[in-house]
């Protein structure tokens, strides 16, 4: 089967400049994506903040520009499609971001909101257009008579509940969303998070999910693709990525949520720069496990449908065979710290 998105050798580099605006390296955000996701399925990217998961997400939908690499939806390269064909290409993708308000406009109603995208598409006849509107509500959970309202009437769970409704109004084929409940009161999370497995089965979507709470991902994801600096170290099935780890990124990203199982040693160090990231394997400055082959030479993914860019992946030892080490407090908590939201914004009602 064609997948539906297909991501080849994607790179994206952000120009770094000195204080006299001369070009002073670039930030490598993306480096070398190969990536696909099937018709109706949940693929989630996972990694810590700054690894290019926001990017890569941009650079799924075209709305920025690889520097290397295609992107192909439902067979047609995106960065190959004339501005008209890739409007009418627009209907079939849709963003949701972590701050709702971010996408919706404080100057419109709830109503407008989520008919703007029905217009511009011209999903149905103006005279339908209430009524697909009120559909669009009751489906993400949201009295019709809230149309009226203004977006800073809503909490915050209600607001990212509008723009569901609104990504869903152009009858989208692929969503992404990015980060979409991190900025959400924890208790307000897991209500989104079913919402948003709840339409993408009924619905049969495709659904990107970019996060960094590896428990928001267990939830909905059918494959997890793990990021760091800018490259996918491991990717497979949800089940065999999370249960049975294979690069030590992964290990230890599971290891520091609270609660999991997962033994395996602390993570070291702080995430290096993405402007001069290290050669080699990038994770071998943090990796417990580093060998002189891994400061010299780039891991790829290997094939299978569990793969992993590790050069010791088939001979590290199982995690469960090794004493848990304890890290010390102040490291335990900033590696948690990784898998926790975002606090709520202070005064904003959730
Ligand atoms: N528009 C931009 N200009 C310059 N640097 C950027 C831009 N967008 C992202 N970056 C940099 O690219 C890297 C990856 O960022 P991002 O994709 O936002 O990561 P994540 O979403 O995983 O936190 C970071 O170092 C970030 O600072
Ligand atoms: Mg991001």
């Amino acid at each position: 089967m064609t997948p539906l998105l297909e991501l080849t050798g994607l790179v994206k580099r952000f120009p770094v400049r000195d204080a006299l605006g001369r070009r002073a390296g670039a930030v490598h955000a993306v480096d070398g994506v190969t990536l696909s996701v099937a018709e109706g399925e949940v693929l989630a990217i996972v990694g810590e903040s700054g690894c290019g998961k926001s990017t890569l997400g941009r650079l799924m939908l075209n709305l920025i520009t690889p520097d290397a690499g295609t992107v192909r939806f439902a067979g047609d390269d995106l960065t190959k499609l004339s501005a008209s064909a890739l409007r009418a290409r627009r209907r079939d993708m849709q963003l949701i971001f972590q701050d709702p308000f971010a996408s919706l406009d404080p100057r419109m109603t709830v109503e407008q909101a989520v008919a703007e995208p029905l217009r511009l598409h011209r999903i149905v006849p103006k005279d339908q257009e209430r009524a697909r509107v009120a559909d669009l509500l009751s489906r993400v959970g949201l009295r019709p008579e809230l149309a009226r309202r203004w977006p800073h009437e809503f909490s915050g769970g209600q607001r990212q509940r509008v723009a569901i409704a609104r990504a869903l109004a152009s009858q989208p084929r692929l969503i992404v969303g990015d980060e979409p409940v991190s900025a959400l009161d924890v208790s307000v999370q897991a209500q989104v998070v079913n919402l948003l497995s709840d339409l993408i089965r009924d619905l049969g979507l495709t659904f990107v999910l970019i996060s960094h709470d590896l428990g928001v991902v267990r939830h909905v994801a059918d494959r997890v693709a793990v990021m760091y600096l800018g490259r996918i170290v491991e990717e497979g099935p949800a089940a065999q990525v999370l249960g049975a780890p294979r690069h030590p990124y992964t290990r230890a990203l599971l290891a520091a949520v609270p609660g999991h199982g997962e033994k395996a040693p602390p993570l070291e160090g702080d995430v290096p720069s993405p402007i001069a990231p290290p050669p080699g394997c990038r994770f071998h400055t943090r990796c417990p496990f580093a060998e002189a082959r891994c400061r010299a030479e780039t891991p790829d993914l290997d094939a299978g449908p569990h793969r992993v860019a590790c050069h010791l992946a088939d001979r590290l030892p199982p995690p469960a065979g090794r004493p848990a080490r304890l890290a010390g407090g102040a490291r335990l908590q900033r590696l948690q710290s990784f898998f926790r939201a975002p606090s709520p914004q202070p005064g904003v009602p959730q």
